[in-house]
């Protein structure tokens, strides 16, 4: 069953605090990172504790879920400068100790499986944190995604386009990106989704239904023993 919170703010603490109580108990802890404006009050609420001086990233190891194919990572719509901007530059976190999908490799494919062994090697991730798209996608696994489906290059789908064009003012959103598949996600020891906003609510409802649905990439969660879902009351199923 979801934690349902009061607001998006109080939804993004709650999930904060999940990764801040994982890092007390293991500072060496192998997160897993999402980008998107719902987690951006995560990583806010992160840095805060950080200043504060209640977690420390120091020992972290960290694998971001995409990127886009042919940006380069300075660009102020990769997700590597966004997580830079929003967590990294401002936590004690190394640059080194923190993975993004390579988008401007010269062979996706290979640095697809360079990042799976690199996920592999740290032992695997302890936390995952997920937000979800409106037509139920996780990490960019859009609608159609296998359960088998590891890192790989995708497609994204018009709706997604649309809603990440914020970078993206007088150029074209990127249309291939590079994310872990939903096996990659399932592979997580603990996962977290936050959805917050009415813009969410039927894609969350459709991945609490029950069992597996290509049509809602979220929907494959069900099957991993280990996943909290932290909602907002406009995110809720059954909130008008
Ligand atoms: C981004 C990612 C995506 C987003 C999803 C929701 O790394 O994996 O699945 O979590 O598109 O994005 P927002 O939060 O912008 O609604």
């Amino acid at each position: 069953t979801p934690l349902i919170l009061a607001n998006a703010t109080e939804a993004a603490n709650a999930v904060a605090e999940r990764i801040i109580t994982l890092l007390q108990d293991k500072p060496d802890a192998v997160l897993g990172l999402a980008t998107g404006a719902t987690m951006e009050p995560v990583y806010h609420a992160l840095i805060g504790a950080h200043r504060a001086g209640r977690v420390s990233f120091s020992r972290a190891l960290s694998f971001n879920l995409d990127e886009y194919v042919g940006l380069h990572p300075t660009h102020p719509g990769s997700y590597r400068s966004t997580m830079n901007r929003l967590l990294f530059d401002h936590v004690d976190i190394d640059l080194s100790r923190t993975h993004v999908p390579d988008g401007m490799a010269s062979d996706i494919e290979r640095a697809a499986a360079d990042y799976e062994q690199q996920i592999a090697e740290a032992g695997g991730i302890d936390l995952q944190l997920l937000g979800i798209g409106r037509n139920g996608h996780i990490g960019f696994n859009e609608p159609g995604s296998p359960l088998e489906s590891r890192t790989r290059q995708v497609r994204l789908h018009a709706e997604t386009l649309a809603a990440n064009r914020t970078f993206f003012a007088d150029a074209r959103v990127p249309e291939t990106a590079i994310t872990m598949g939903i096996a990659t996600i399932l592979s997580a020891r603990s996962i977290v989704v936050l959805a917050t906003g009415a813009a969410k609510q039927a894609a969350v409802a459709e991945a609490l239904a029950g069992r597996f649905d290509a049509a809602c990439p979220a929907s494959a969660l069900s099957a991993h023993g280990d996943v909290t879902w932290i909602l907002d009351s406009a995110a809720a199923p059954g909130a008008r």
